[in-house]
């Protein structure tokens, strides 16, 4: 009799590969949210929870990570030989899909996983990200981890950066093994593909893979500045008294919302906006991303439209002709911050991971190029979307649900 399981109902195990903080367990969220959707029986088997589980705060120090400590290396492969055989349990009951989700960062690591499962097929997918900010910034979310409770932010953070050191010294890239798929996990594109043998329900994983997945975006306006009021372009105005009670309003809005993450751009007016939030939401995370400033009026930073169109006719006629494609002297235009606002948005998306919301704290202009990400709209029409200070943008893409809706969090009269 064959010891290879037949694979009755479309079994497959996937399995993780990655360094630490690389979006590997967003994914395998993500993963389990989008077959589950589409009616299958997932379960994800995490190597770090079985850990705290098992060890708590002890193995959040480096030695236990280091690969010459053979007492680490023997509980860390114990462990996951747990998560292997109790994955391989759950497909040979109810589960279709079991996720290992771990750095399995070596050739040995992912031998033993194909022993474990005896035939049974096996999809690895790596995820690779190596911007540093965003590692950085991974990192400072990572040390607000239970483990690491009762050390300074620093010290978790230089435990955290040794762990990643050790992991990277074992590390080796997937290339030998039959099926793989290598993932950007900021931009959610596949960069390289291997596929020696038929991977059940590989079409689905495949398109949840490259699909943007936001459970709840909320896309504010910062409120009203001075400036605003002037109407003047750029700068780093702050909230008039209109503003403050836009931004007291906002909050009162979110008191009962989920809003585990809040990305503000560098500029005072957004910062100013997300205060009034943190009063009943102490437990956010606020992160600053200058990706999402303002667009750069360059020369023409301070002025009015009124005093463009007179001190720079031509710059205001060459803008009025093709706004998207028009460059401030000295500046940007839509097109040219296309691709930074599109990294700052990505980088909250992937900091924010699978939580329940994000709230962004944008701009005009910038707000209109995360829309222009979601509604396909001819670029000629992005510079007109209408981008209010008393309403937001509530955005949910996942693969299973699309949603889109402009709401007021304040009443007309103020
Ligand atoms: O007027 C507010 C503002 O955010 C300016 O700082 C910015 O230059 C402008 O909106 C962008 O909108 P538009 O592209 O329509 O000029």
């Amino acid at each position: 009799m064959s010891l290879v399981q037949e694979t009755p109902r479309n079994q497959l195990c996937i399995v993780l590969v990655g360094l630490p903080a690389r979006g590997k367990s967003t994914l395998a969220l993500r993963l389990r949210d989008g077959l589950e959707a589409e009616g299958l029986a997932v379960r994800i088997f995490n190597n770090g929870n079985l850990r705290r589980t098992h060890y708590g705060e002890r193995s959040s120090e480096p030695w236990f990570y280091d690969p010459h400590n053979a007492e680490g290396c023997r509980v860390r492969e114990h462990l996951s030989l747990l998560n292997m055989r109790a994955a391989r349990e759950y497909l040979d009951s109810e589960g279709n899909v079991a996720i290992l989700d771990a750095t399995n960062a070596s050739r040995e690591r992912r031998r033993l996983v194909e022993r474990e499962m005896g035939g049974r097929p096996i999809l690895y997918i790596e995820c690779i990200n190596d911007d540093p900010d965003l590692l950085a910034a991974s990192i400072q979310r990572k040390t607000r981890l239970p483990e690491f409770a009762g050390i300074s932010r620093d010290e978790a953070a230089k435990r955290f950066t040794q762990r990643i050191e050790y992991y990277r010294s074992i590390y080796v890239p997937l290339e030998e093994e039959d099926n793989f798929v290598r993932l950007d996990s900021l931009w959610n594109r596949i960069m390289a593909e291997n596929l020696r043998r038929d991977i059940p329900n590989y079409v689905r994983v495949r398109d949840i893979l490259v699909s943007d997945w936001v459970n709840n975006l909320y896309l504010v306006r910062h409120g009203e500045t001075y400036f605003n009021q002037e109407g003047r372009i750029g700068g780093d105005s702050p909230l008039t008294l209109k503003g403050q009670a836009q931004a007291r309003a906002l909050a009162d809005h979110f008191r009962n919302k989920a809003i585990p993450y809040i990305f503000t751009s560098g500029r005072l007016r957004s910062e100013q906006t997300a205060l009034p939030l943190l009063v009943d939401h102490p437990e956010s995370i606020v992160m600053t991303m200058p990706e999402l400033d303002e667009i750069d009026g360059g020369l023409c930073s301070g002025m009015t439209y009124a005093e463009i169109r007179e001190k720079y006719p031509e710059v205001y006629a060459a803008r009025a002709k093709d706004k998207y494609n028009y460059c401030y002297p000295e500046g940007e235009g839509y097109a040219s911050m296309r691709d930074r606002v599109g990294r700052g948005f990505r980088k909250a998306l992937f900091l924010s991971g699978a939580a329940p919301g994000t709230l962004i704290i944008g701009h005009q202009a910038v707000n209109r190029m995360i829309l222009a990400f979601f509604l396909y709209r001819q670029t000629v029409d992005v510079p007109y979307i209408y981008v209010p200070q008393d309403k937001y943008y509530h955005i949910v893409a996942t693969h299973h649900k699309k949603l889109f809706e402009l709401v007021r969090f304040m009443g007309p009269e103020i």
